[in-house]
């Protein structure tokens, strides 16, 4: 719900209120976003109302300002007319550079008489029920979910278009606010359009200003590097500036990821207020959150300004990519939640949005560049007999691409090792009743390839000027319509070669030596925002063109996991480290601001390939089940005892897809996830054992999100164990004595396999959320049952629960 009762503005969602009036001078305060203003019954009362029952909006702005009453030492007073109105202390919607508020601003212009100083002035305002789109970026969309109050009320998303102007030098600026009631949503942007006769230079022109009237808020923020993305990272900023950003790498980034947290800092996953922000946006970002020390706290967000600018011509426009903020007083989890709803309901979309996502196999890991057809068939053969539904080819299928030193660019297949092409292998890979995936890198080029020969000027690098590789490869200037259109030819005649329903779309370097032959020297900080264009372009014309194909996005892993991405692909490949347990760190990581549905995650072979590290395979499967599932190893080299462990995963994993891949994920401490359907009838708990200790043995499993007044019956997944795993202790048992790891040892193995302990609790929801229920004892060194719990370091258990129908 938009409301607005003469200079006030109020954005409402279920539980939040963002509000905001247009000051006497036209500079647009702000008055509050966080927790709502409104009650429920006042909620419904403002849909129902006319304009005179809405003045209950006026008397809360008036608490809510800001009041002057003197002029601060040694502050700009911003005009005799509106005395004592100084900038620098009051929290605004949006903030020019030069004209008295010295805090970081929105945006700054170089104006044509040399003068770096704007002031953006209200003008006019626009409530509109239709949800609009950038013309040049991807944008949220609405997707008509509605907010129901009862039968007669409902909410229903809104926009609000504030006008702002800048007289003096005939600039308009457009800030736009996109209200997602049912999820807690709110985005916004800028638009900024050049309506006088004279060039003009954008140095910045960020996407959101959120200001708060308190310090010592903190900054929440994701890091990491290849192989290890999405470690937090909190900061507290009482004074100065906390930054969260990509400079150059020209991509969203594993370093630092463009999803950051605000929240007070005695916030908890279950309790306190946070909020939850991100960009619609690939390229480089910047996030900052600064306090002035007192009682002030701004937070921007936008295009990264260092290594940018933008020439704006008389008539033209420029659009900031959009920014999401959520809200929730529920803490971490509560915020996370929303987050979620609004990335699955208004970011993903077309065909797969709402569809389970199939449980594939790709043959990365398994072969890297050293197979052929029958290799591949082998490993598909065993795949298709687990019931896995996709076989995903990897890397190496094209021209000279025998490792990672040629042949990327030249897209047709490499007929050494596929003899009948890809619609040969696709053709059987249906016959055995699976689909057919395939890898590509179409942003990329390899010097030693046939594309580079023939077209040098397509490579992003400097003339005349030595280059940097980063994995032997260029990057093709997508600045360019040519290049566009090549890539966009190229990709069409590949996915349309064969029977293909799933495209992994990988981008395997960042940044250096950028450069355009086609842009001016003067416009060449527009570069990187320009390949953003042109790559968007690219993948909204490939994905309207291929509705039914599967997009996974992928760049080393999650080194460009944004919003921007998941605007045209709906899931992101996770990260290129598939040890299960640094995965839980990876994948609880994004699991602050990202649905599970989103990142990819495999069972991998052990030793794993990028630790060394060895854990059990129910482990490996009951992580990667938090995520888009699959396989990424040799099957065909497996046990027969390891092959029906995965059909039997396969089959696990099917029953109980859709409350993983839509239910509510909860983080129910470090190493412990969960997720409930939304309906609540169903639910999927993982535990996981990060070291095993003697004699503590007792655990709970204190669920969240299940309804305290359902009744549940909670149940271990059973896996059957090894007997060899208990070591030479077998002679506690054995009649003989039996040698460790002997042949007598090897063929009790094989034939005995122990059943892991049944654990089978039926309680209420408000047991189980509220104190959680007793599992049976762990293993503790000194005794062994039925019920016992083998639950040695590394180990997991999966619990499923679900609704007792009366
Ligand atoms: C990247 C990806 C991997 C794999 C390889 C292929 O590293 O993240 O999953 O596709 O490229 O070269």
């Amino acid at each position: 719900m938009i409301i607005r009762n003469e200079n006030v503005f109020l954005l409402q969602t279920k539980n939040s209120s963002y509000f905001l009036q247009v000051l006497p001078s036209g500079h647009v305060e702000h008055l509050h976003y966080g927790k709502s203003i409104l009650s429920r019954g006042q909620y419904e009362e403002l849909l129902r109302a006319d304009k005179e029952d809405k003045k209950i909006v006026l008397q809360m702005a008036k608490a809510m300002e800001i009041k002057h009453r003197h002029e601060g030492g040694n502050m700009i007073v911003y005009s005799p007319d509106h005395y004592p109105l100084c900038l620098e202390v009051m929290p605004l919607e949006m903030s020019s550079f030069g004209k008295g508020d010295i805090r970081e601003p929105l945006i700054e212009v170089s104006h044509a008489d040399g003068s770096l100083t704007s002031d953006f002035l209200f003008e006019s305002a626009e409530i509109l029920d239709d949800i609009s789109k950038l013309d040049t970026l991807p944008s949220s969309y609405d997707d008509g979910q509605e907010l129901k109050f009862n039968d007669e009320t409902i909410d229903k998303a809104a926009q609000l278009v504030l006008t702002l102007k800048d007289k003096e030098y005939g600039l308009r600026l457009d800030l736009i606010y996109k209200v997602y009631p049912e999820c807690d949503t709110i985005t916004r942007t800028s638009v900024l359009y050049n309506d006088s006769q004279e060039k003009i230079v954008v140095d910045r022109l960020l996407s959101n200003q959120l200001d708060f009237q308190r310090v010592g808020l903190k900054l929440t923020s994701f890091h990491g590097r290849w192989a290890d993305e999405m470690n937090m990272s909190d900061s507290i900023c009482t004074a100065g500036k906390v930054v969260n950003e990509e400079i150059s790498a020209g991509e969203s980034g594993s370093r630092s990821n463009p999803f950051t947290m605000i929240s007070g800092p005695d916030a908890t996953e279950e309790a306190g207020d946070v909020y939850g922000l991100n960009l619609i946006y690939s390229g480089n970002h910047y996030s900052a959150l600064s306090a002035n020390g007192t009682f002030l706290s701004r937070f921007v967000s936008g295009i990264q300004p260092t290594g940018f600018s933008w020439t704006l011509e008389a008539g033209e426009k420029f659009e900031a990519p959009e920014a999401v903020m959520t809200f929730s007083d529920k803490g971490f989890h509560g915020m996370s939640v929303r987050m979620h709803d609004f990335v699955r309901k208004h970011i993903v979309r077309g065909e797969w949005r709402d569809k389970e996502r199939p449980i594939l196999i790709n043959n990365w890991e398994a072969t890297y560049f050293d197979f052929d057809e029958g290799k591949l068939l082998r490993i598909a053969k065993d795949a298709a007999k687990a019931g896995i539904e996709l076989f995903v080819l990897d890397d190496g299928w094209f021209g000279k691409r025998n490792d990672d030193k040629a042949g990327l660019g030249d897209w047709t297949v490499n007929t050494k090792k596929l003899p009948d092409g890809l619609k040969g292998l696709a053709d059987k890979i249906n016959g055995l009743g699976m689909s057919f995936g395939l890898w590509v890198e179409p942003e990329m080029v390899n010097e030693d390839s046939d594309l580079f020969r023939a077209h040098p000027e397509w490579a992003v690098r400097i003339p005349n000027r030595p280059h940097s590789l980063g994995r032997n490869q260029m990057i093709l200037d997508f600045t360019r319509k040519d290049v566009q259109d090549y890539i966009i030819d190229a990709m069409s005649k590949v996915f349309s070669s064969a029977n293909i329903s799933y495209i992994k779309w990988d981008m395997n370097r960042v940044f250096s030596d950028t450069f355009s032959r086609e842009l001016p020297a003067d416009r060449m900080k527009e570069f990187t925002h320009r390949y953003y264009l042109g790559l968007y372009r690219v993948m909204g014309e490939l994905t309207k063109k291929f509705p039914k194909i599967l997009f996974e996005g992928c760049s080393s892993g999650g080194n460009r996991f944004d919003l921007g991405i998941l605007s045209y692909f709906p899931q992101i490949w996770g990260s290129d480290d598939t040890d299960a347990v640094c995965r839980m760190d990876i994948q609880r990581g994004y699991s602050y601001g990202y649905p599970v549905n989103t990142f990819g995650a495999h069972v991998s072979a052990c030793p794993n390939h990028q630790t060394l590290h060895t854990v059990p395979l129910e482990t490996r499967f009951s992580v990667a089940a938090f995520g888009c599932f699959g396989y990424e190893l040799n099957l065909s080299e497996l046990s027969d005892e390891q092959k029906k462990q995965v059909a039997d995963q396969v089959a696990f994993y099917k029953e109980w897809r859709k409350v993983f891949q839509y239910g509510d994920f909860y983080r129910l401490d470090k190493y412990r996830f969960m997720a409930v359907s939304k309906d609540k009838s169903l639910a999927v708990a993982l535990i996981f054992q990060k070291e095993c200790r003697p004699n503590d043995d007792y655990l709970a499993l204190r669920t969240m999100g299940l309804d305290p007044d359902k009744v549940y019956r909670i149940a271990n997944r059973q896996v059957k164990i090894n007997i060899k795993a208990f070591g030479s202790l077998i002679n506690t048992m054995a009649p003989i004595h039996v040698k460790q790891n002997g042949i007598i040892h090897g063929m009790i193995d094989k034939f005995y396999k122990m059943q892991s302990e049944k654990e089978e609790i039926t309680t209420t929801g408000g047991v189980a959320n509220s104190c959680g229920v007793r599992l049976g004892p762990d293993y503790g060194g000194t005794g062994y049952g039925e019920d016992t719990r083998m639950f040695r370091t590394d180990d997991t258990r999966l619990y499923v629960i679900a609704e007792v129908q009366e």
